[in-house]
């Protein structure tokens, strides 16, 4: 610890000025006007890991955007840990809502504000630091392999492909992955389990071309009318998601286990305040941490139709538009209930209109085990970190590369994740604060240590 502890802070600016600069690169992968940036990005990734010492280092091309790879093989008979993150980052915008501008990392009161400051680059930057670390003291434990992805905001969509391609290059005894959320730097925890995710647009059709609003309102259905009536419709008077069949594979958990889960620190009034809300919302019998963790949800991201620019305009829509997603959590399946969404939306629309679903990406639920060795090393290794046993959590989010590294190459993750709820991501002022940074980047060399110990 400290031999670790004294070559962060011998190098603690420099760290920064490297994360900086690759926040400095606007990698939105949505968004083809920055193919270049994306690119560049992961250029700078790869440049990083030659220079921390890394081999075969590989910008590799996918359909999509490239896969930075990288590795370090020390010795064929210790274990190895594939590290996964992603360079890409969300869209910015709004951007006037931001303080400081979104590619320009600023600080403040010990924060780094920047698109991506946490998720991901500030957080898989850490293991490329930590393995710098690890290289230059000689204290490397077990191989390494990076895999750092530039599509994982957009769905994956080229991964699976890639990855049945490199079995053999990937190979490795676990997945270790900083992309999700701790409690706080007092209460340290790991998350267990991640939701998966159902992605789908619906477009509803009225007339067959926008209408004067008094000539022909109050005798034909106004399909933003009709389409927030079907989506008010979603949902019962428990606030439970009302499609048939939904909830039919969703796995309940035990009394002890929702107990056990429960007993993590929440503070509901500061929940509240933080959010400028005076009341919670959710499903029935369910706590806040339970509703965000271990049940589904299905959620309205966006909805248009009509005139939405400056001043008033007297129409009637021809159309009417929504993008809905739904939080999966084990064991339902993400395209199974992409079908019974679609099979229900259609059979619920009136006849005033006509309903397309069209669906975007998914993935599936998964559960990362509390009783392995990788996680036992987790456990330690934050224990010696932050002078604590960290709390086992379930995430809200999705990383849809959890269970394909599960199916394809037989892997485990462990989400070693040093974010907070409140960083803001993919919204505007999206920060990772500084002393987060730091203390990843001295607990990941602790996990390799204890990782190769305990195997
Ligand atoms: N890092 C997040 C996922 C996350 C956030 C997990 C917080 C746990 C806690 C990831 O980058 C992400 O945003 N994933 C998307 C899904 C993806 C398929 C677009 C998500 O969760 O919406
Ligand atoms: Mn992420
Ligand atoms: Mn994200």
């Amino acid at each position: 610890m400290q031999t670790i502890k004294k070559y962060v802070e011998a190098n603690k600016q420099r760290f920064l000025d490297e994360l900086f600069e690759l926040l400095r690169f606007p990698s939105v992968s949505a968004d083809p006007k920055y193919k270049d940036d994306v690119r560049n990005a992961a250029e700078y990734v790869a440049e990083k890991l030659r220079d921390a010492g890394a081999d075969n280092v590989e910008v590799c091309p996918t359909a999509g955007h490239p896969i930075v790879y990288g590795e370090k093989i020390i010795d064929s008979s210790k274990p190895t840990v594939l590290v996964y993150g992603h360079y890409d980052v969300q869209p910015a915008d709004p951007l006037e809502l931001w303080e400081t501008p979104p590619f320009e990392p600023t600080v403040r009161d010990g924060k780094i504000f920047a698109r991506g400051a946490c998720d991901d680059k500030g957080q898989f930057y850490m293991h490329v630091k930590a393995f710098e670390l690890m290289q230059e003291t000689g204290t490397l434990a077990c191989n390494i392999k990076f895999m750092i992805e530039g599509e994982e905001e957009v769905g994956s969509d080229n991964l699976d492909a890639f990855v049945k391609a490199n079995k053999q290059r990937l190979d490795a005894d676990v997945v270790l992955i900083s992309d999700t959320a701790m409690i706080s730097l007092d209460s340290p925890s790991l998350e267990t389990g991640l939701r998966g995710l159902s992605y789908l647009e619906v477009e509803v059709t009225g007339p067959n071309r926008d209408l004067h609003s008094g000539v022909y309102g109050g005798a034909v259905a106004n399909p933003a009318t009709i389409l927030a009536k079907l989506i008010a419709s979603l949902h019962d008077e428990n606030n439970r998601i009302y499609i048939p069949g939904f909830y039919d594979d969703v796995v309940e958990l035990s009394d002890v286990e929702r107990r056990a889960l429960n007993e993590a620190p929440f503070d509901e009034t500061d929940y509240k305040s933080d959010l400028g809300i005076k009341a919670l919302w959710g499903e029935n019998g369910y706590t806040t941490i339970e509703r965000t963790g271990i049940r589904p949800t299905l959620e309205v991201n966006g909805i248009w139709g009509g005139y939405i620019g400056k001043g008033a305009k007297t129409v009637l829509p021809s159309k009417a538009y929504a993008k809905i997603s739904m939080r999966l959590v084990p064991n339902q399946d993400s395209n199974k209930i992409t079908a019974l969404f679609s099979k229900h939306f259609e059979s619920i629309a009136p006849d005033y209109v006509t309903v397309k679903v069209t669906p975007h990406h998914g993935g599936q639920p998964a559960v990362t085990p509390t009783d392995s060795i990788a996680y036992r090393a987790a456990e330690k290794a934050i224990e010696e970190a932050f002078g604590k046993k960290p709390i086992p959590t379930r995430g809200g989010g999705s990383i849809p590369i959890v269970s394909l590294f599960e199916d394809e190459l037989g892997l485990k993750t462990v989400l070693m994740g040093f974010g907070l709820d409140s960083d803001n991501l993919h919204s505007p002022n999206e920060k990772y604060d500084i002393a987060n940074y730091f203390k990843g980047i001295e607990t990941i060399p602790l996990f390799h240590k204890y990782f190769a110990e305990l195997s």
